[in-house]
Order: C-alpha cells, then structure tokens, then sequence
C-alpha cells in the first residue's frame, strides 16, 4: 500500500527521469483476469486525463474486460477523477453513493477511483474512514501497474491502495485505445512545475518531463498510416516542451517535425504565456497544417492578482504577446482561462480583469471561482471575498465574455471554412458536427459517408455556442 504524501509531492529534484519501455506487462494469468468481465469508466477533467482513460481501457480490454456504456451493467466501475476545483470532488463522493448500492446488490462488484483526486491526502484519508469498501484506489504515476493493483486487491479481498507521490518517469509501453479514428491525443509532456500558487496539478502530476522527440513523431507517423486527420499535442504547459531534455530541442523544434509528418491537423494545448516564444510563433505561422487556435489562460487582468497567483507575467506583458501572435497569425483564434474571487481580489482587481477582456476581445474563455485546494500556497491566502460577490463577479465576467464570443462567431456568417467532421449530432442524427481549424464547433446537415473527412463548409447560422453551415458542393 502506498499512500499519498503531500511533502513529497511538492518535491523537485535533480533526479534524472527514466525513460522506462518494458514498465507495462502482462502474465497469462493477468490476461485471464478481465474474462466474463465487463469494465465502466468515467472521467472528470481535462484532456490529459481524457488520454488516461484511453491508456486504462486498452490495458483493461489486454486483461479480457470488455466496456459497457451503463454502469448498472458493469463488474468494474472505475472514476478517473480531477482535482482542480473542488465541485468534482463533491460530484465523486456524491457518485460513490450511489455505487455503493450497486455493489450491495452485486457483492462481486469491483469499484476504483484513479486520477489526480487519488493523489491528494485528503481524498484519500477520506476513503480510508468512510469509503473501505472500494477495492482499488490507484494515482496518476501508477497506470502502468493498474493489472497488478486488480489482482492483489481480488486476491485480499480488501482495499488496495498504490498512490505514488513521486516527481515520476515516462512509461513508454502503455497501449491506448482511442475514442476517435479520426483525432488523437498525444502526450509531449506529463507534470507541472510552474506551481501557480492556487493549483494542485504539480502536486498531481509530477514535475515537468518531455516525452522524447522520437516516441512523438514515431506516435504521430503512425497515426498518419491508420489515416488520422489531427493530432493534439498535450502537457499542462505544453509550450515548456524540451527545457528539460538534455538535448537542444524545444517546442518549436517539435511543432516544425510533427507538421512536416503530413498530418492534415496539429494542435496543441496548453499554453503558458510565459513559455510563448517568437520562434512558436514563427513556425506556426509557417506551417498550414498548425492550427490557427491558441489557448492562452490570462487568469486575471490585475498586475496584483497576477502577482499573488505567481503567474510570472504581468498584464502588459500578456497583452503584448496577444497583439504579437494576434499580428502575426491570420484569423487566429484565441480562447483563454479565467478565475475571479481569488484571495485579496478587490472590486478595482476585478474591473481590470473586465478591462482586458474588453481589450483581448477573445472568442471564447472558461472561467471559474477560485477553489481552494489544500496544500497549495493559496490555500493559506486570507480569503476575504464573500461568495456572494464572487458569485456576482462570475455572472459578469460571463455576461462579457459571452459578447464576445457571440461576435467571433458573428465573422464566420457567410464564410466559406474548412471543417473535420467528427462525429453525429447528439439532437438530430441527420446532422454532423465538426470543428473549425479555429476549434469552433459547427453542425452541418451530410451523411455519415462524410465521417472523418475534411470538408468546406459554408456558414449559415452563427449563435453564441455554436455555428451552422451547408456543404459546399
Ligand atoms: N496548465 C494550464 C491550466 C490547467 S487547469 C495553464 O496553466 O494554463 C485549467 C484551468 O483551471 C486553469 O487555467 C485555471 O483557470 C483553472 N484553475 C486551476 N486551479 C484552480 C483553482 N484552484 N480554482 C479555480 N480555478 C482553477
Ligand atoms: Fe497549474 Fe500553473 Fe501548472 Fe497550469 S501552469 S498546471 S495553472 S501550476
Ligand atoms: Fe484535473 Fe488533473 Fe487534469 S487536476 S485538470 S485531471 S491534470
């Protein structure tokens, strides 16, 4: 049993990251394991978790577990969990609820909770008081061994526990099985050390560590021969890629090789302002298939606030870097992040964050309250902003970015774009959606033999949410 250890993962070292290709392996007797099995997943957070779930369910379905889509149907209920905010937290316990019912009409029912709310003390202290009757909790470094994990739990009949609080390795034999066949998400870097100081992510995920260039491009060629259109490059700041490989290779060193792969889509995600360089922008502005679409969070529009978060940048700086990619990329688009109600945040803060959304006018933006996470440095900032105002605060903030989204979308009326089609509409299956090479979702009317192809699309309806168009003939 390992538990999770706060101090430990806060801990960065000169400790030399392994590269480790034979980390992931299976017995005859593993392989058995998931026989007359049937496996359920849900996940919470973000994308670099959503790739989680992929790797799990093809180690899963190595073991003979096969995936239903209704829980009630499952012998294996798994929670990949995120821990930014703590709603999801709330979410999850109120699910294991329910689960436990499950399970008391099906003893032999196997629950897990996995991701990065498995890595925090809290959460898992709480299972080991109220929750003993789950069967496996396992982190975010230990995916490779989750076959092992199952079979000791199986075997003692009792919660097993293998959380790692580890600055982690890269495990280069992980099998993925992929939700899409035309999209994929590919790993560049794992961890975080920025350490903003309301965010757990470095203590969830280990320090910063680039995958090697060649697993990367090797990944993506691969990906081009099964006749994938895009691929996402991923790491929480992904612009960071390469500072710390011994080698001279950088982010725009690696965006250059994995467009000159030939595949028709990359994007990549996300951008730290601080990690933005001119020579990013120079290639992205050189290569077609590099998408003309940036996530860059700004968090806040006070140089104070700023300050407080430890984002290392201050408002000036940002909106510099804005106009810079903004001059240099046509018609990109730029979508970002925002928190409102952190620690000391005054009604004048909170105007300038208003202020630089009027200034960037960006197409779209997440925002959140501040939620504080235990163990953070935030977490011991005296919070002085009432709910209620931070409640206020968020409504306006959306009032304004919603604006501004609405007249992105107003430019695309009567254009003619280019749009993956990915999948079929939820509401109406005589529809397809499909995203811009600028990520705006659009639906347009096509039959299902137009899966997974690229295709100009002209725009005939443009909301808030969401565009329209006709197929160009
Ligand atoms: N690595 C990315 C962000 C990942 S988390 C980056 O640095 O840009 C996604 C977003 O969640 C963040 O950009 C931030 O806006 C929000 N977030 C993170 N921690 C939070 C917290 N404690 N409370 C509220 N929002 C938070
Ligand atoms: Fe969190 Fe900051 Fe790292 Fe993003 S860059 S994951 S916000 S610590
Ligand atoms: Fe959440 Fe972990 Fe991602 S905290 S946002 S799932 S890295």
């Amino acid at each position: 049993m390992d538990l999770p250890n706060l101090k430990e993962a806060r801990k960065r070292t000169d400790k030399k990251v392994e590269v480790l290709t034979d980390s992931y392996r299976l017995t005859e007797e593993l392989k058995k394991l998931g026989l007359n099995r049937n496996y359920y997943i849900r996940t919470y957070g973000c994308q670099m978790n959503e790739h989680d779930t992929e790797k799990i369910k093809a180690i899963l379905e190595d073991m003979n577990f096969q995936e239903v889509e209704n829980m009630e149907n499952a012998d294996l209920i798994l929670l990949n969990t995120c821990a930014i905010r703590e709603n999801v937290h709330n979410k999850v316990f109120g699910l294991l609820g329910h689960i436990k019912s499950l399970k008391e009409k099906k003893p032999h029912l196997i629950v897990g909770l996995c991701g990065c709310m498995a890595q925090e003390k809290v959460v898992v202290d709480e299972i080991l008081n109220k929750y003993q009757w789950l069967d496996i909790v396992f982190g975010t470094h230990n995916i490779h061994n989750l076959p092992n994990i199952l079979a000791t739990s199986l075997a003692k009949k009792e919660l097993e526990i293998e959380v790692l609080s580890v600055e982690g390795d890269i495990y280069e034999n992980i099998p993925v099985k992929r939700e899409s066949k035309y999209k994929a998400w590919i790993n560049a870097m794992y961890g975080c050390d920025k350490f903003c100081t309301y965010c757990i992510v470095p203590y969830t995920r280990g320090k910063q560590r680039s995958r090697r260039p060649e697993f990367i491009i090797s990944e993506v060629k691969q990906l081009v021969e099964e006749g994938y259109q895009e691929v996402t490059l991923l790491g929480q700041n992904v612009n960071a890629y390469g500072k710390d490989l011994d080698i001279n290779y950088r982010m725009e060193n690696l965006l250059e090789d994995v467009a000159k792969t030939g595949i028709p889509r990359v994007r990549f995600l996300t951008s730290h302002p601080w990690d933005f360089t001119d020579k990013m922008i120079e290639v992205i502005k050189k290569y077609k298939n590099i998408m003309p679409y940036i996530h860059l969070p700004v968090q806040s529009g006070s140089n104070k606030i700023l300050k407080l978060m430890g984002r290392r940048y201050t408002k000036e700086e940002y909106i510099d870097l804005f106009n810079k990619i903004k001059e240099a990329i046509p018609n990109v688009a730029i979508t970002t992040d925002i928190i409102v109600g952190f620690p000391g945040e005054t009604d004048i803060d909170f105007r300038e964050t208003l202020d630089i959304v009027n200034t960037c006018k960006f197409d779209s933006a997440f925002t959140f309250i501040f939620s504080k996470r235990e163990g953070t440095a935030a977490a011991k900032m005296t919070d002085n902003v009432p709910i209620e105002v931070k409640n206020k605060r968020l409504q306006e903030l959306n009032k304004l970015v919603n604006k501004y989204a609405e007249e992105a979308n107003q430019k695309y009326l009567n254009q003619v774009v280019p749009v993956l089609l990915e999948g079929v509409n939820e509401k109406d299956n005589t529809m397809l959606y499909g995203y811009t090479e600028t990520m705006k979702r659009v639906n347009v009317k096509a039959d299902k033999s137009y899966l997974g192809k690229i295709v100009d699309v002209k725009i005939t309806k443009a909301g808030t949410w969401l565009l329209e168009g006709e197929l160009c003939a």
